[in-house]
């Protein structure tokens, strides 16, 4: 059976339906004044994107509760609030210098580079203003921390800049995507089992999960870049030597680096054996986030 017509690609298809009506429904209006900034912000968001983040932090959910808490996906939008931002930013001239994105030219490209700074900002900021609607402080705090400068996304995008210009060590290259991109996907995952209620064990068991599927995520984000076009990724392959990135296959090889990606995944699984057949969909991401193409 091809993954085409699996029944979990059905499933997947309504889940990120379902997360697309809410990021229409919390997102400004295109004509609400100033019209320009919300054309930008709705322009990378519905883009298409994978929604790995918000399906993580659904599933995490739904692994805790065997259901779905009020008001998570008003939480799990949240998270692709952020990425997007971090997404329009890594583009930047003065970042990664991108002309393409989710297979459309960069938000700069569009919008010019103010405003693709600025509806970067308006999707951080409306991130925690919904946040701020649920009314939790613990999620407040783990979203503005993983996206923060000690060890999250802000952080790790410095690591990776300066890195351009540094030995690729293993050291350097763990520290970098730790950060970069791990924590934003632990924090999905944990969004997910705090709202859901989940008990100290249980989170502490999807914390290493989500550590474990965050870092297998940007080993085959680097493996991708090296091995796919352009077309399928949706952003320009080969970028990460051209700009000299400390990246998994420029310090240990692609055959090494898929396989590490695979460990990280085996790991992933065993952090979920406590809870048996509610976290199959997390097991089922863990999977896509190793296998995907793009
Ligand atoms: C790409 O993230 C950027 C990284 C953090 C590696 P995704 O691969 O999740 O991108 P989209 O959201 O599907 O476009
Ligand atoms: C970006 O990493 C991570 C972010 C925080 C956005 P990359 O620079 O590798 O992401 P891509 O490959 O451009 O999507
Ligand atoms: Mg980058
Ligand atoms: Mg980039
Ligand atoms: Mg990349």
């Amino acid at each position: 059976m091809t993954v085409a017509a699996s029944p979990l690609r059905e499933y997947l298809k309504a889940q990120i339906q379902r997360i697309d009506a809410e990021l229409d429904r919390l997102a400004p209006p295109e004509d609400a004044p100033p019209a320009v900034i919300h054309r930008a912000m709705r322009y990378s968001l519905f883009a298409g994107g994978k929604r790995i983040r918000p399906l993580l932090c659904l599933e995490s959910a739904r692994a805790v509760a065997g259901e779905d808490p009020p008001e998570i996906h008003a939480v799990a939008a949240t998270l692709e609030m952020i990425h997007t931002y971090s997404l329009i930013h890594d583009d930047l001239p003065a970042l990664d210098n991108d002309d393409l994105r989710r297979g459309r030219p960069t938000n700069h490209k569009v919008f010019g580079e103010a405003m693709a700074i600025l509806a970067g900002d308006a999707l951080l900021t409306l991130a925690f203003e919904v946040l701020g609607r649920v009314g939790d402080a613990r999620l407040v705090r783990e979203l503005a921390s993983a996206s923060g400068t000690v060890g999250g996304m802000i952080g790790g995008q410095v690591f990776d800049l300066e890195g351009e210009n540094a030995q690729p060590t293993a050291e350097l290259l763990e520290r970098i995507h730790r950060a970069k991109t791990g924590a934003l996907l632990r924090a999905s995952v944990r969004l997910g089992a705090l709202h859901a209620g989940a008990a100290a064990g249980q989170l502490d068991a999807l914390s290493r999960f989500g550590e474990h599927v965050g870092l297998a995520f940007q080993i085959v984000d680097d493996v991708l870049d090296v091995e796919q076009d352009s077309a399928t990724l949706g952003k320009t392959a080969g970028k990460d030597a051209e700009q000299h990135k400390v990246t998994f296959p420029a310090v240990y090889g692609l055959a090494e680096s898929k396989r590490m990606a695979e460990e990280q995944r085996q790991q992933a699984h065993a952090c979920l054996q406590e809870f048996g057949p509610r976290a199959q969909r997390l097991r089922e991401l863990a999977d896509l986030i190793v296998e995907r193409q793009s």
